[in-house]
Order: C-alpha cells, then structure tokens, then sequence
C-alpha cells in the first residue's frame, strides 16, 4: 500500500472573471522512501496540488470539487484544521520555493528551526536545542552555533534554503514535499541541495515529492515522474522510460528543450504557443494547439491510460498506437 495515493484531486479557484481550473482530475501514488517528480511548466497546477494536499491554499477563491488523498489512511482533503495541523510538520514536512518568504524575518533561525520540536514533540528546552543545532549541521550549515542567532536577511539563499530543509526534517517526516526547492539558487548550490535533500532521504527513508519546471532536476533525482499540462497529468513513469520512450508528446517537446542536448552556436528548440488558459474551454486535448500529431481526434477529451507497465499517457494517439 502506497504512502500517499491522490486520486482525482480536482481543485479550481472561482475568479471574478472565472474559473481556474488549477488542478483537474490529477492522479498519483508516492511508495515509501520513493522520491516522486511532478514536472511541467510554470501556471501548470504543481503547487496547487501540493498545497491543496496541505489544506494550505486560500477557500475562497480555492474551492476542493473532487478527490481523495489517503495518506496512510488519512483523506488529507477531507479531514479537519486540527488533523492538519499535527501532520504539517510532525509527519509530512514542506519546503517551499522561496525560502525569504517562507522564513519569518522577525524570527531568529534557531527560533524557527524549532518550532516544529516545540509543537508536535513537546521537546523540553536543552534536548531541542542540541536537536535544532544537530539538524543544521547535519544539512551543512557552517558555522551552526552562530547561525542560529542570524535573523534570515543575514543568511545567503543557499543558507536560508539549508534552514527551511532542516525545518522541514526536524520532526522526521514520512513525506518530504519540496516546491521548487532550488529554483532560487545557481547551479553550484542547486546540485548541493539536491545532494542534500538525497542523502537526507536514503539515511531515513523519506518518501519526498520534488517539484520541478526543470526536467534535467528530476533525471538526477526522481525513480518516477508525474508530468503535468494545463492542470492535469499527462504521463506518469519510472524516470528510464519517460526519458527514453517517452509517450506523451508534451514529454517529448520539454526533452527537446533541454540545453545540453544541443550543439554549440545552434539555437535551443521551445515549444511554439503558449500553455493554454485553465478555464477548462473547448474541451479536447489541452496540448493539442501546440503539437505536432493532433489530429481530428484530440477534439475528444483524454484520460490518462497505462499503455506499457508502469507507464501511463493521456494522449489519445499514443494509446490507439498512432504515434
Ligand atoms: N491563490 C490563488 N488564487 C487564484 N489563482 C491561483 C492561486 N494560486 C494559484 N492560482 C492559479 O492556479 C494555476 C496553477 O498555479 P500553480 O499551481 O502555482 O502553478 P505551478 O505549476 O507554476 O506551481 C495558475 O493559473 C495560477 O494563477
Ligand atoms: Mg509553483
């Protein structure tokens, strides 16, 4: 039995001039110890769905129209402020993209890093400080002792991304989720996180989401990868096949366009178009507009379906054997 098993979470926001269909019908299951990617463009719905598993985003305008999320028994979208309060933190931790504002300016790093101790372990003063400084060291942080009296601003990006993955592991969760957990970094720093957030893991088995708008991140890191378009997935598969064979034509475009492919001096390929709005108009396939094997039948709507083992696409072509 997975960790984690989302099934059809359909989350929109209701905007004065619309619908925003952020997450439409998305369906995935995270294993114990696995680390998961969900990949896609930016606007694609990778964070509403993490959020929305969170209990974390704003209803209204969110509004939660279908879905389940049973996390280890629990239906996440389903259970009350209280029941999600003790799992934030204490059994499933959150890294955010941008760690400036995830950190409270106000509050000293060491303040912070054990809030978590404080409120779901109930850890009297000296132990948690010997855990909050053992927790800092332990994601690389120089110097700890001194760190921890730093107020954020004091910290580089780095640092302060070090801070909220030692936050967010403190209590040991079973699920790590990071939001773009390097985004905000140059690549140096970025390969060190990663690093970090994979050593971590494998020392206690954290299962962990790693959300990403860059393919090459989850290559180096994921055993399997959900890739989402327009608020749904389009191809869920272990990292191999995804890369290799992939079978969602969306998949095949974001390879594409990954820059070491290319040769020196030639220009890097991008998908023509734009992603579509989430207003859920005109049905059909949404990558459709930009692809090149639509046919008449992408007018129909597709559903995500397992056309090799362990390899799902939602592309229509793909599953009659077309394309
Ligand atoms: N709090 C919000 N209120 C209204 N719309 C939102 C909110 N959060 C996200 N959205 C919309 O949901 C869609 C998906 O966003 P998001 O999940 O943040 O994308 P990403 O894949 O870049 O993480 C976007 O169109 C975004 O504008
Ligand atoms: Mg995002």
């Amino acid at each position: 039995m997975a960790l984690l098993e989302v099934d059809n979470l359909t989350f929109h926001f209701h905007l004065r001039d619309g619908v925003v269909r952020a997450a439409d019908g998305v369906s995935f299951a995270v294993e114990r110890g696995e680390t998961f990617g969900i990949v896609g463009e930016s606007g694609c719905g990778k964070s509403v769905t993490c959020l929305s598993l969170l209990g974390l985003l704003p209803r209204p305008p969110g509004r939660l129209v279908a879905g389940r999320a049973d996390f280890d028994g629990i239906d996440l979208l389903h259970c009350t402020p209280r029941q999600l309060r003790r799992l934030r933190g204490r059994r499933i931790g959150m890294v955010f993209q941008d760690p400036m504002t995830a950190l409270n300016p106000y509050l000293r790093v060491g303040t912070q890093v054990r809030e978590p101790l404080a409120y779901h372990l109930g850890l009297p003063g000296g132990e948690a400080s010997a855990r909050v400084l053992q927790a800092l060291r332990e994601v690389g942080l120089q110097d700890a002792e001194e760190r921890l009296r730093c107020y954020p601003h004091e910290l580089s990006g780095g640092m302060r991304q070090r801070v909220m993955i030692a936050m967010a592991l403190i209590a040991e969760p079973e699920l790590l989720i990071a939001d773009e957990p390097t985004t905000a970094l140059d690549v140096t720093v970025q390969a060190q996180i990663l690093d970090l957030i994979a050593t971590l893991q494998r020392r206690r088995g954290t299962a962990v989401i790693l959300i990403t708008h860059n393919l090459g991140v989850v290559a180096g890191s994921c055993a399997r990868v959900a890739v989402m378009y327009a608020g749904r997935v389009v191809e869920l598969a272990p990292v191999g096949p995804l890369f290799h064979h992939s079978r969602h034509p969306y998949t095949r475009a974001l390879r594409r366009s990954l820059p070491h492919r290319q040769g020196r001096g030639r220009d890097l390929p991008t998908i023509p178009g734009h992603p579509p709005r989430l207003d859920g108009g005109g049905g059909g396939c949404p990558f459709a507009p930009r692809c090149d094997h639509a046919a008449s039948l992408c007018a129909e709507t597709p559903v995500l379906r397992e056309v090799a083992p362990g390899h799902w696409s939602s592309c229509l072509r793909v599953q009659r054997g077309e394309v």
